[in-house]
């Protein structure tokens, strides 16, 4: 959020080596280039981000916008602009279909808009035979680069205006982490912190290991002189982000674990909802339930991905841990922490899932009483281990499986919410219900929607909410007064 004076970058010297100032001079000429851009076409120059994947990949393009927009980029909200830029993801499948459909589309765009740039990151880019496809059958994309270099984006644009011609830059190895470069958030109120990049778990179903490099924590200074700038610039809510929370620090010089970093971060002033994202089930520590229990900041909610409920399917998925240690752990953390709530990611249909295991899976679903979860069907991404075991569990089984799955999580789920129907919580409001005139949204500590009459300028703003009627997943609520200032 730090303004800086890009003006007074003298674009007569070479550019700097080292970053962010390099990033900066780029960003220094791009304006120089938007504003006579301008001037040529008699109208603002725009830019459109799009994101398809994770609140990781949502935060990165926060980064993304923030340094078009200090380029002198206008935001556009479709494709029809001047900058185009899609910041995929690559977890399933599904999700690279839906990046080449609007590739497509707005590859067909840029024949009827001269100038126009159309540019590729995130983490399909890390993967050699998506960059391979490109090449030969989208020679239109005029930048691609990976989410381990994604700081770059000035610097290519710059280098394609200057050639012409398709740039491409994507780095091996590990993220190269580069602080203090501008960030535009959707929300002036609440925003996500990146405390760690990459993982190390290598679940074998998952690709994710494999696009992000290994674990790199960021320093708590840096994370901590985030958070007071956001805090400073009126942001109330922060949700610290890592493929998983729970090795925080443990490599860095002077290690600190996870739940001290969350004692830090909850000193900052301002600051009155801390959520992360995400832990890992195999080494959630007592010292992070102790710390949420102990907390008034830390949300009450834990997103606790299970995969799958069957400890025979859990080891093959290489999760370390059983169905009872999750069974297990989620009780310790529903007797700790009063009125958390706890949701899950579940697979469907991993290679070799046996109806015996699904129905562990439901086992699980019923006795761990998820408030929520995210349920997908099991996708094979190539270079993963899964994708090589035998026993490819067929669509028609899986999508089975999956509706059932559903039915039960949507009876446990609004069996959970219907528990707190009547109570009067805290609601930090988002904006306008997106579907009821007069209606504002917001959520609760525990993570899950709210929608009652307001006015949208209580955007931001905590307020008292009685909880009248649930919906399943959500509730209708009336305003009881606003919630004291802490
Ligand atoms: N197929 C289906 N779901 C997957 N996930 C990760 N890899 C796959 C895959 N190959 C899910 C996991 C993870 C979430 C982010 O995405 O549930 O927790
Ligand atoms: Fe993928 Fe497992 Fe790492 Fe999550 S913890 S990103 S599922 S490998």
């Amino acid at each position: 959020m730090t303004n800086f004076d890009y003006d007074s970058i003298d674009l007569s010297a070479l550019p700097p080596e080292t970053e962010p100032a390099r990033q900066r001079y780029f960003i220094a000429r791009l304006r120089r280039w938007t504003k006579k851009r301008e001037q040529e076409l008699g109208r603002p120059v725009t830019a459109c981000v799009t994101s398809f994947g994770c609140q990781m990949n949502a935060h990165d393009s926060e980064k993304l916008s923030g340094v078009l927009l200090a380029s002198g980029f206008h935001p556009a909200d479709s494709e029809d602009a001047d900058f185009v830029i899609y910041n995929t993801c690559t977890v399933r499948e599904n999700a690279d279909q839906r990046v080449y459909g609007r590739l497509g589309r707005a590859g067909s765009i840029r024949r009827r808009r001269p100038g126009m740039m159309i540019a590729l990151t995130g983490c399909m880019m890390q993967e050699k035979p998506v960059i391979e496809k490109l090449k030969k059958s989208y020679p239109f994309v005029d930048i691609i680069f990976g989410n381990k270099n994604n700081y770059k984006l000035a610097e290519l644009i710059a280098e394609h205006i200057d050639s012409g011609k398709q740039v491409i830059d994507i780095l091996d190895g590990n993220r190269k982490i580069v602080e203090d470069l501008p960030a535009e958030h959707k929300y002036s109120f609440k925003s996500g912190v990146n405390i760690m990049y990459g993982c190390n778990n290598f679940c074998s179903y998952c690709i994710v290991p494999y696009v992000t490099g290994r674990e790199q924590s960021r320093r708590p200074e840096d994370i901590l002189g985030e958070v007071r700038d956001l805090a400073a610039h009126g942001v109330v809510e922060v949700m610290l982000l890592g493929q998983n929370v729970n090795s925080y620090g443990k490599t860095l010089e002077t290690p600190v674990t996870f739940a001290q970093l969350l004692r830090e971060v909850e000193k900052v002033p301002g600051i009155r909802r801390i959520r992360f994202m995400t832990p890992h089930p195999k080494d959630l520590s007592d010292e992070l339930i102790d710390t949420m229990a102990g907390s008034t900041k830390i949300c009450r909610h834990v997103h606790l991905p299970l995969q799958s409920g069957s400890s025979r399917i859990l080891e093959k998925m290489n999760r370390h841990y059983t169905k009872e240690q999750y069974l297990a752990l989620v009780r310790k953390i529903r007797e700790r922490i009063p009125g958390v709530s706890v949701t899950a990611d579940i697979i469907v249909g991993f290679p070799g899932e046996t109806e015996e295991d699904f129905r562990e899976t439901l086992d699980v679903v019923r006795k761990a009483a998820f408030d929520g979860a995210f349920t997908f069907l099991y996708s094979k991404r190539s270079g993963t281990p899964a994708a090589r075991m035998e026993d490819q569990v067929p669509g028609d089984v899986m999508k089975y499986r999956f509706d059932r799955l559903l039915a039960l999580m949507q009876e446990v789920g609004s069996a959970m919410c219907e528990k707190h129907v009547g109570e009067v919580q805290e609601v930090l409001v988002d904006g306008a219900d997106d579907h009821r005139a007069g209606w504002v949204s917001g959520r609760l500590s525990n993570n899950t929607l709210v929608h009652f009459p307001g006015s949208a300028e209580l955007s931001g703003r905590f307020v008292n909410v009685r909880l009248d009627q649930s919906k399943g997943f959500y509730y209708l609520g009336t305003f009881s007064g606003m919630a004291d200032e802490r």
